[in-house]
This record gives C-alpha cells, structure tokens and sequence, in this order.
C-alpha cells in the first residue's frame, strides 16, 4: 500500500536531552565564541547541524557488537571481522584502518605525491585539499559546470567534468600521481555523481594509466540515488551498486563516521601492493599496527555492523527523504538552497540570500550566527572562510558561499526538522538586518576551525 508519509524506519530505545537556552543567553554564548559556531559549547546548541560526521546514533546491534571487541594488539578477531565486510562490499586488495578519513587521506598523500603533482577531484572537501596542499601539491576541482550554481537542478550535480579531465591529463598527466572522486560530493552540495560518470573517469584512467580512487564516504548515499535517477539501475539494491561503484575504482579512502554509521573511524582500502606496503609502513609510525590503525577493537566491530546497516533499503529511503523534506520545506518559503537537495544536507544559499553582504565580509558567517541566535540551530559555512585562502597568502571569494544544515544519522524527528525550516524561515525573511564579519584571528590552514570574528 502506497503511503505519502516515509517514517523514520526505527523506534527510539535510549534518549538524549537537549537544552533550551534565551535569545540573550545565545548571545553571550556567541560572542564568547568569537562569533565562530565551532568555538562554541555543543550544550549550548539545541540542534546541532554542523556536521552529520560522528554525530550518528548507533543500533542497539550496534551497541551489542561494542561488547564483541576483541582488544588484542594484533590479529584481533574483530579487525578480521571489519576487514572481511569491507573486502566484500568494496572488493579492494589491501584494507588499513585509521582513526578517521583524513589519516586515510594523509597516508595516502604523503606516500605518493611530490612537491607540484596535481590531484583532480569533483571538489575536494577541505581536509582533503589541506592534505595535498601540505604536500605542495596542488587539488584540483573539476566538478561539471551544473555544480557551481546553486539554483541549477540537475540529477547528478557532482559528475567530473570529463572534457577537462581529459585535457588535465593530456596537457599535464606527468604531474597527476592518481584521480580522485568524492561520493557524494559534499563541498558541491552533497550531490551525487553518476555511473555513466564514475565509468567515463574509469576510461579516462584506463587511457592515461592512472589509478582512480574514490573519496568514499558517502558511498550508500550516493548509491541510493543513482537507484532512483539512473536509468538502468532500479532493480539493483544500493549494495549492489555500492559494489558496482567501488569495482570501478582502484581503491578508495572513507571516513566511518558517515556512511560507516559510527561514532569514530575510517580506512585507506588499495589494490596496489607496492602503495599499500608504504601506506602501512607509516600508518604503524603515526595511527597504529595494521590490524587497528588507531581504532580500539570494539570500534572495529561497529563500523563493521554499520556498514551492513547503511545499505540497507528503508534506511536510505528514509535518509534521503528526510533530507529532502527539509528542502522542500525551505524553497517553498523562498529560502534559495543548493537544487536539488543533497544527500546529507541542506545548503542555504547565503550568497543569494545576502546580497548586501560581499564576499570577503563572509555572508556564510553572518547567516550562520543568526541562525544560532535565532534558534540554537548550529549550521556550518562552506564558503569564502572555508575555502577563500590561498596557500600564497591571498584571500579571494570562495567558489560559493553557503551555509550547511548537516543531518546527523538517525538522531533528529521530523518535528525537530519543521523546528528547523521554521527557524531559518524566520532568519531569511529579517535577512535585511544581516550584517557581515571581519577576522580579527586566524591561522594560515583550515582557518574556518579557530577562526575569531567581529560584526562589521
Ligand atoms: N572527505 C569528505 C568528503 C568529507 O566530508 C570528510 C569529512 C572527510 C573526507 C574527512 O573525514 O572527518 O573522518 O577525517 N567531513 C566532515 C564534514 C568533517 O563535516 O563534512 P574525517
């Protein structure tokens, strides 16, 4: 029987308060803060969007794996257990664990690029760009041109421009070490990317002898919406495509703490036996021996159990749905969002929605805070702040200016979800009253993290 309402597809066992705070109270708190959302307590926050990293609620099977820890230092059963559903659902060689995605990522980098390689990508994500900028080498974004615009819609927002990977590759292949590809992408609006896309990047690889790797973390939800908006592939499960979409790849790096439904986590996963001899080498100086990579054995186990959970169909119904609803909700009002919502999250469009605000006065900030002081909703910029200084020392528009509302997994109702929208509702229609920031602290990489800010 066809029913309008998607459910949210569990019932709630274990439940955590929330606390309620004034309008003055948020001020203070924010100004404390140096008008920077990370810098605050997350206690003062009633509802926390400022990322769905780690923030996930685990399954009480999940829970239950936690007493299967097997805590040996080496050979612990439970990475053999984490090792095999990862073998299985990406077909990769060589599987090594780390704390999170970004040890992964570093890793990676640091055993095969050289000072001026190139690494194309979608749009990496910051910590990803960080990593290869501190190997001075430079990450390339080249998602197609429908990624750049907020209010285009198109199915698979996050597709590689293949035209100018072609032409990178032909013009400066020397210097490109591996191609990378983020599912979703998350800097782009935690768009999906394709098959026919992934498959076209495949070729390109294939042609120019490069090994392909995707950044994975959100590989399930990517996965479900080729399902639903690729032709060819709504029969398949998203696990299925999920295998299908790692198959193409020559290995991937994935942070647990989305997609893996866990709380800490990640992995570096290859299929080159030289690379993955080096990645080990210094992941045993600087996360842990090759069987727990910085992890403890229980966080094996529930990335383990995660992994299996996420695939599954309600879930990603659910998930994307939900995230859909609060887009819905918002352009319906006017709000302009990234179209069409991601996977993940909503992006607010504060470069649309302020235009009194320019660019280097960080319209992300200012519609950030408000939302914070409207209503405790924390949200995070992805804009010029995140993404406007350069590793020269000059400072430039960010490729956008947006503000993301992040949906933690399995945590929120929908009425905290209408509590939301009806929140931001209100924060757009004063949007006359927003004023911009200046810096008045930072430091020189990932700035956005400690960054201090006075009102303009
Ligand atoms: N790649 C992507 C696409 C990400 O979104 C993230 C993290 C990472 C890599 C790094 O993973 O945090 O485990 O080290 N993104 C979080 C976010 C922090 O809020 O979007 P990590």
């Amino acid at each position: 029987m066809h029913r309008h309402t998607i459910i949210e597809p569990f019932r709630i066992k274990s439940v955590e308060a929330i606390k309620f705070t004034t309008r003055e109270e948020r001020e203070a708190a924010l100004r404390e803060a140096g008008y920077n959302v990370f810098r605050l307590h997350a206690e003062d926050v009633l509802i926390d969007l400022l990322t769905d990293s780690g923030t996930g609620a685990m399954s009480a099977a999940q829970w239950g794996a936690l007493m299967q820890g097997d805590e040996s230092y080496a050979g612990s059963r439970s990475y053999y257990r984490f090792r095999d559903v990862v073998a299985e659902l990406t077909g990769f060689r060589h599987i090594i664990p780390t704390h999170q995605g970004r040890a992964a990522e570093r890793i990676l980098f640091h055993t095969v690029l050289k000072s001026g390689d190139i690494v194309p990508n979608n749009n990496h994500f910051d910590t990803t760009r960080a990593n290869i900028e501190v190997e001075e080498a430079e990450a390339l974004d080249l998602v197609i041109a429908e990624g750049r615009v907020p209010s285009v819609v198109h199915p698979f927002k996050g597709n590689v421009d293949l035209a100018a990977l072609e032409r990178l590759l032909d013009e400066r292949g020397d210097r490109v070490p591996l191609v990378m590809v983020t599912v979703t992408n998350n800097s782009g609006g935690g768009q999906p990317v394709s098959m026919e896309n992934l498959k076209g990047v495949r070729a390109l690889c294939d042609r120019y002898r490069k090994p392909f790797f995707l950044d994975a973390c959100r590989f399930a939800e990517n996965a479900y919406f080729v399902k639903r908006r690729e032709p060819g592939y709504s029969a398949m499960t998203p696990k299925q495509i999920a295998q299908a979409m790692f198959a193409l790849a020559d290995g991937c790096t994935l942070s647990a703490k989305k997609d893996g439904l866990a709380n800490i986590g990640g992995f570096l996963a290859l299929n080159d036996d030289r690379w993955a001899e080096r990645c080990r080498n210094l992941l045993i100086l600087t996360e842990g021996f090759p069987t727990y990579g910085g992890l403890a054995g229980y966080d094996l186990e529930a990335i383990a159990r995660g992994l299996e959970e996420v695939v599954e169909e309600p879930y990603l119904r659910y998930r994307l749905r939900s995230t859909e609803y609060l887009g819905e909700k918002l352009a319906a009002a006017g709000v302009p969002i990234i179209q069409p919502p991601g996977g993940h999250a909503i992006y607010l469009d504060a470069r649309g929605l302020l235009p009194q605000v320019p660019p280097l006065q960080y319209p992300g900030i200012a519609l950030a805070n408000a939302l914070y002081v409207e209503a405790g909703v924390r949200g995070v910029e992805i804009g010029t702040v995140m993404f406007g200084l350069h590793p020269d020392g000059h400072e430039a528009p960010g490729p956008m200016d947006l503000v993301r509302l992040a949906i933690p997994r399995r945590v929120y109702t929908q009425s905290h979800i209408d509590y939301v929208a009806e929140a931001a509702i209100e924060v757009a229609r004063h949007r006359d009253r927003l004023r911009g920031y200046r810096i008045t602290a930072a430091p020189k990489v990932l700035r956005h993290f400690t960054a201090e800010f006075e009102p303009l």
